[in-house]
């Protein structure tokens, strides 16, 4: 080979490495979910969730190493309806350590449909960076006809790897879509367009790898809160109790007799309470049970004092989140404090 063709080389060779270098740096951490599935057939819905390794799913898309430089750890493997406090205990620590390296530019955890929304609020509430933290997850098993896993995760690199999504708390990216991790819920159960902010809408877009954002997040959120989770090992234990006509009372002794430190009622309407179940919740707060109000319609605020007098129950209000992630804030709450004032405070902030 003549010199100038070496050197030629050379020049590409380190051109292509400085290009590598000028890439944003994002890690995934990895939980399991469909995004990580695999079934026999491609066309059949039986698959079994967070069988695929990180890796596997990074070499399935040489795309995103041109948008981003990739490095991938497996934090979990499970389908996210086994989601449990002490994985996002791990993966809430984990994204602090990282976020705290100056060469991480943004992270993003691949998870199950079931759960991502509580745990990207969860992660909202407890993370302590401005940094990017996108949540992805697919409808459809990796080995499915038009499985939608790889352009979520494609587009959640792109997401975390865009200044833009910096200071915007933790985002969910599903469907070409930017949501919040406060709002988003999965509301459909097998649709790939089944995450929704029922009460704001999305926050932007992701299409073609470019990222656009049109709403901000107001409430409060990472670096804003008070919750510091360094040190915890576990969360106190808050079961949530769906309202219903003629619902039944014992259900409230069951949850108390095991201990629940709050429950959540996801009432009918504006989080009201059957009579005889409300005479039971007076009961219990008066034991320094901390009861919730929130509403199983799905969408909308429940409002403190108004249909249900909350001051003679002992209640508070979940305000618009849903029963589920009211759930979350509870336990966060109690971490802290049991004073109902103090609780109903955060559920107007964050
Ligand atoms: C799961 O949540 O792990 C199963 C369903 C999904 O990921 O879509």
């Amino acid at each position: 080979m003549k010199p100038y063709t070496i050197s030629f080389f050379v020049l590409l060779f380190a051109l292509q490495a400085s290009a590598q270098h000028k890439l944003p740096n994002v890690v995934i951490l990895a939980t399991g979910g469909t995004i990580a599935g695999a079934g026999e057939s491609s066309v059949g819905t039986a698959y079994t969730a967070g069988k695929l390794p990180i890796d596997a799913l990074l070499n399935a898309l040489p795309e995103a190493r041109k948008i981003a430089n990739l490095t991938g750890e497996q934090v979990a493997s499970v389908g996210s309806q086994a989601m449990h406090d002490s994985i996002w205990l791990k993966l809430a620590k984990r994204i602090n350590e990282l976020a705290a390296k100056p060469e991480v530019d943004g992270i993003v955890v691949t998870h199950g449909t079931d759960t991502e929304g509580e745990t990207g609020f969860f992660l909202q509430l407890t993370v302590k960076t401005a940094k990017p933290v996108v949540l992805v997850g697919a409808m459809r098993s990796a080995t499915a006809i038009s499985a939608d896993g790889p352009m979520n995760l494609y587009n959640g690199i792109a997401a975390a790897a865009s200044k833009r999504s910096e200071n915007r708390g933790v985002l969910v990216c599903m469907n070409d879509q930017l949501f919040s991790a406060r709002e988003v819920t999965k509301t459909n159960t097998t649709n790939v367009a089944t995450f929704q902010s029922p009460n704001t809408g999305p926050l932007g877009t992701v299409f073609d790898g470019k990222v656009e954002y049109y709403h901000s997040i107001l409430r409060k959120h990472t670096i804003q809160t008070e919750f510091d989770i360094s040190q915890v090992n576990s969360l106190p234990k808050v079961d949530i109790l769906y309202g219903y006509a003629n619902m039944n009372p014992v259900l409230l002794e069951a949850v108390v007799n095991d201990k629940a430190q709050g429950v959540v009622i996801a009432g009918v309407g504006n989080g009201n309470l059957y009579p005889t179940v409300e005479k039971r919740v007076k009961e219990i707060t008066r034991k320094g049970v901390v009861v919730v109000r929130s509403s199983r319609t799905g969408s909308g605020r429940v409002t403190l004092n108004s249909e249900t007098d909350d001051a003679a129950l002992g209640t508070i209000v979940a305000d618009d989140l849903n029963p589920q992630k009211a759930r979350i804030l509870l336990q966060l709450a109690l971490l802290k404090t049991k004073d109902t004032k103090k609780i109903q405070e955060m559920f107007f902030t964050y």
